[in-house]
């Protein structure tokens, strides 16, 4: 299959939560590859159809409305504005951009759900879920709070942990809570609309696992591990306000789950930009002659390679993804990106700060990108890719030619002469480009394929380093007329193939050579510029960025961390919680308060502090191991809370008569529990 000529292609990039901006984690992973795909596909004339949208539905959306208290709708269309906008500064060439609030994506959507109860694709199941009964609603798993049955933290989600990181489901929540009313959910039943993802399994293996074994690795990876830890059945309605109804008679109060309706939205996307243009959607999604590609990051790959082409499957009136080619994550100096914590890179302010720098930024991500493994961005790097790359490679490299040719031609193309060796040579290169840069795009190696590109403008300098012209000027001026010439057409192949990646300065490069855009095919040709053309007058492609740009931006984040930490100081990492105990349990625990008469370092132990306290019914010795927080004659004299029935225990050939208890912050630091106020020796605790 991979060998297939196909006849167009829907390329699909991940739908984002309308409920945020979009920051340079979610560029390098998904759009910025999907632009360079898409780009690289037009440029060699072939039928492309580019699709996104906002994804306006699910609890992220209903979450961040609550907190703002303005209706979910508020919320999407104020994010929409924001990414649409900002897409399209940075030059994301969206064929459309839509939203899933579209009344076109709920038809859309509510008539695939319809087929595929028609076909009885569905399990409608009841089971018991949590309901909030003050405010009579059925609660999502992030609208449930309570204590993490894994590492005992209060606040943990009905989905998930963040404290320890669990994925968690409701039911395992201890003590759960609703976050509408903070009143104890009951369980209620419910009955709600299920794919029966087990039953595909077969299917799935044989698409999958055998016939689609070219997918990246990741990616077949995570689905190979999906497949074999067994498919269940997956709900695909919810009991929410907020999405598309479930379009069933009975079914008042339940919405289609933003995960059964949000790849839906890559067709009705089609659809819109069809009735936009006067176009025909169908063959898009219905031929089998077309290439259907979903770029995403790794988070996604369940629902694009399994859920949702389990959907098509059972539809039937659909093409399958013939690859998905997901990325892994981007790392922000060198911590996860989180949106929550407010430690991302946006990519509205990118566009502030760092203005006609697009491509800069869209250099820097693909270089960078995080195909195989997870990666991280730096500023510091960032500014290197800026000055050492597309500066000093690409950018001098125009700019010398272009000057050049104005100082000895006034800007008019020479004729080519007879070659050399060396021009041949350079030819040859130049004419391969195209190709294996191509290669590198077709098999989704984008940071390869921009390397390759940048290995045609390290061709151009080393050409004109080893030809030296401006030497040559006054001696050889047919040679220089033909190093010139050369030279022209290497920056006319740089234009073409820089326009899948940085198409801002492709188009520049275009401008100032006075010439129509041309294509992927023509690259590789050294006969593109003709004699005699005339060109504009030189301009720099690229400036060098300044310490003090990073470290502005290294400042912002300084500032967001320290926030952070002066937050996350509430956020102790917990303890896992002990089993529990009864009353009678603890109340055989002797706990008395005791002075510490004595105290000396345990030889050959810096561990061990060796201390006798007095609990008034005795004084005993006591071997604690505090030694290395506190010198003997820090504690003499102090008074502390002992555990006296402790059965003695012998430490380092020293029979310890009890415990001395001490509180451990989550740094490790130890903490005498100390009346506060002098009590007399022997006082109980309890
Ligand atoms: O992870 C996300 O941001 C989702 N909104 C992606 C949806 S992709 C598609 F299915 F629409
Ligand atoms: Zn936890």
């Amino acid at each position: 299959m991979p060998d297939k000529t196909f006849r167009r292609h829907t390329i699909t990039s991940a739908l984002p939560y309308a409920n945020g901006p979009i920051h340079i984690g979610h560029l390098a992973g998904v759009y910025i590859p999907a632009d360079i795909y898409a780009r690289y596909l037009r440029s060699k004339g072939e039928d492309v159809i580019f699709v996104c949208g906002s994804d306006e539905h699910g609890v992220p959306i209903t979450i961040r409305a609550k907190k703002e208290g303005k209706s979910p709708q508020e919320i999407a269309n104020k994010y929409n504005d924001l990414i649409k906008q900002a897409f399209e500064d940075f030059g994301i060439s969206f064929d459309i951009y839509s939203r899933t609030s579209n009344e076109i994506h709920h038809d859309t959507a509510s008539d695939f759900f319809k087929t595929l109860n028609e076909k009885s694709a569905f399990k409608e199941i009841e089971s018991e879920q949590y309901y909030d009964e003050d405010q009579h609603e059925f609660l999502a798993d992030r609208y449930i709070k309570g204590t993490c049955p894994k590492c005992g933290y209060l606040e943990a989600y009905g989905d998930q942990c963040e404290n320890c990181g669990s994925t968690l489901s409701p039911s395992e929540l201890i003590d759960p809570k609703s976050m509408l009313s903070g009143s104890i959910p009951i369980l209620k039943k419910t009955k709600h609309w299920y794919l029966p993802l087990n039953e595909y399994e077969p299917w799935l293996r044989q698409w999958i696992l055998t016939d689609h074994q070219e997918w990246k690795s990741n990616v077949y990876g995570q689905c190979k591990s999906w497949i074999d830890q067994g498919l269940q059945p997956r709900a695909v309605t919810r009991d929410l306000d907020w999405g598309v109804p479930v379009p069933v008679e009975g079914a008042e109060g339940k919405v289609l789950y933003v995960w059964f309706d949000a790849p839906i939205g890559y067709i009705s996307a089609t659809k819109e930009w069809a009735e936009k243009t006067g176009n025909d959607w169908e063959p898009y999604w219905k031929d089998e002659n077309t290439r259907l590609l979903h770029f995403i990051g790794k988070d996604n790959i369940v629902f694009h390679c399994i859920i949702f082409p389990c959907m098509l499957k059972s539809h039937g009136a659909f093409i399958l993804p013939e690859n998905v080619p997901a990325n892994e994550f981007l790392n922000l100096e060198g911590n996860k990106i989180s949106t929550s914590r407010n430690w991302a890179v946006w990519l509205h302010e990118y566009l502030e700060d760092f203005k006609g720098k697009e491509d800069v930024l869209r250099y820097s991500l693909c270089a960078n990108a995080p195909e195989t493994k997870d990666n991280d961005f730096t500023w510091k790097d960032f500014q290197a890719k800026n000055n050492n790359e597309l500066v000093a490679i690409l950018g001098n490299f125009v700019n010398r030619v272009l000057v050049l040719l104005n100082k000895y031609y006034e800007g008019n193309i020479p004729e080519v002469g007879k070659l050399h060796e060396i021009d041949t040579n350079l030819l040859k290169s130049v004419e391969n480009a195209p190709k294996t840069i191509g290669k590198s795009l077709d098999s989704f190696r984008f940071r390869e394929a921009l390397s390759k590109f940048m290995d045609v403008a390290r061709a151009g300098n080393k050409y004109l380093a080893d030809t030296e012209p401006w030497k040559l000027i006054k001696m050889d001026q047919e040679r220089v007329a033909t190093i010139m010439n050369l030279s022209t057409q290497i920056v006319v192949n740089l234009a073409i193939l820089a326009e899948p990646f940085l198409p801002f300065t492709s188009q520049k490069i275009f401008e100032l050579l006075n010439i129509g855009k041309l294509r992927w095919d023509d690259a590789g040709r050294v006969d593109l510029i003709e004699m005699n053309h005339s060109i504009d007058k030189p301009q720099l492609l690229f400036s060098k960025i300044e310490d003090s740009e990073i470290e502005k931006q290294i400042e912002k984040l300084k500032s967001t961390q320290a926030e952070n930490s002066s937050e996350q100081k509430d956020i102790p990492e917990i303890t896992p919680l002990k089993e529990t105990i009864s009353y009678d349990e603890f109340m055989k625990m002797d706990i008395r308060i005791g002075k510490i008469l004595k105290a000396e370092k345990v030889e050959k132990s810096n561990k061990l502090l060796k201390m006798l306290v007095d609990t008034c019914i005795d004084t005993r010795t006591i071997v604690s191991g505090i030694a290395k927080y506190f010198k003997p004659e820090d504690v003499v004299g102090k008074q502390v809370s002992i555990l006296v029935n402790l059965a003695p225990r012998k430490i380092m050939g020293i029979e310890s008569q009890g415990m001395i208890l001490l509180a451990e912050d989550h740094d490790g630091r130890l903490i005498f529990i100390s009346p506060e106020d002098a009590v007399i020796n022997g006082s109980t605790v309890s």
